[in-house]
């Protein structure tokens, strides 16, 4: 493993190993262990949209793993003034042993990976979110213990969490489900991905019937219905996913001791009733600080040797 680009490049056993060594460094970091693996090495992270829990977690993690890393806002960088991304990745090369960077396209972080020569990181693009699913599969395994013949389901848009939370539910054996209204399907590679699994014996559907999907699920999972950067069709959306919403009459449907999981930040009242964050709120900020440990995980694993 090279770089984090997209869960669609890891296999099963790089995920494995990934959340393992994530389980480590969190009991380490309880239990006032140190564990400087990366002291001496500078991490630059470039933030394209806003960030609280992707920015601090890597800037503490960095900083936990005896090395630094440096925020570096498009504002203030050439590149927001037009430097092309293949010449940032050459230089920034030069200086730092990784980068982390969230912005839009997809094709932004590849290029980076294209033209740089040291380990890139995907912070969030519109098509994937990795850092975060890697740090809801460490969750999700800390409550429920194991993946296979387990139930993930996922109501809302067919967003960067969808595309991320479906690959990598899938390559871990679990059952995956996913309800989207009929114009917010999730990216065609990754439905075609789901395709192919199913050819080999996995379990996914999707739908545009929230009960459906949500049946006997093990975990839900749910995200914004407009993402950063569509708040110009905050309105419109409002209305296209009125009743794509985790309440208590869903969970009737599931599994009893279901396990709630959001990214955050989250809309109460949208995609997520007020009482049902509430009641779940443990294991959605205890997904929240696993950010930190899986994140530790990956730059570890990207930039130590
Ligand atoms: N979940 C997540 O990525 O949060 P931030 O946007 O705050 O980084
Ligand atoms: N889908 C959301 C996730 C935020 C962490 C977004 O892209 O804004």
């Amino acid at each position: 493993m090279k770089h984090l680009l997209k869960m669609l490049d890891l296999s099963k056993e790089e995920i494995l190993s990934i959340i393992d060594l994530a389980d480590q460094l969190k009991y380490e970091h309880r239990h006032g262990i140190a564990h400087p693996h990366l002291r001496g090495k500078s991490l630059g992270m470039i933030f394209q949209k806003s960030s609280t829990r992707t920015r601090v977690s890597f800037e503490v993690g960095m900083f936990q793993l005896g090395g630094q890393a440096l925020f570096l806002s498009p504002r203030d960088l050439q590149i927001g003034r037009g430097e092309p991304v293949e010449d940032t990745a050459r230089v920034l090369s030069r200086y730092l042993s990784g980068i982390m960077i969230r912005t839009f396209e997809q094709k932004e972080v590849e290029d980076l990976a294209k033209y740089g020569t040291i380990p890139i990181i995907n912070g969030l693009t519109d098509f994937a979110h990795p850092c975060q699913v890697l740090a809801d599969l460490m969750t999700i395994r800390e409550y429920i213990s194991k993946f296979e013949g387990r139930k993930l389901c996922f109501i809302g848009d067919g967003n960067n969490m969808a595309n991320s939370l479906i690959v990598g539910g899938l390559k871990l054996g679990m059952e995956v489900s996913v309800a989207t209204p009929e114009d917010y399907k999730p990216h065609s590679d990754v439905l075609a991905f789901a395709d192919e699994q199913v050819k080999a014996g996995a379990k996914f559907k999707l739908t545009t019937d929230i009960f459906e999907a949500a049946k006997n699920a093990d975990v839900v999972i749910t995200d914004v219905w407009a993402s950063m950067g569509q708040e110009g069709e905050a309105e419109k959306r409002r209305s296209s996913f009125t009743g794509f919403q985790v309440s208590d009459e869903l969970l009737s449907v599931t599994k009893k001791d279901v396990v709630i999981q959001h990214c955050l930040p989250a809309h109460k009242g949208e995609e997520i009733t007020r009482e049902v964050f509430e009641k779940h709120m443990g294991e959605i900020f205890e997904e929240a600080e696993n950010r930190l440990h899986a994140q530790k995980a990956v730059l570890v694993k990207l930039m130590q040797g």
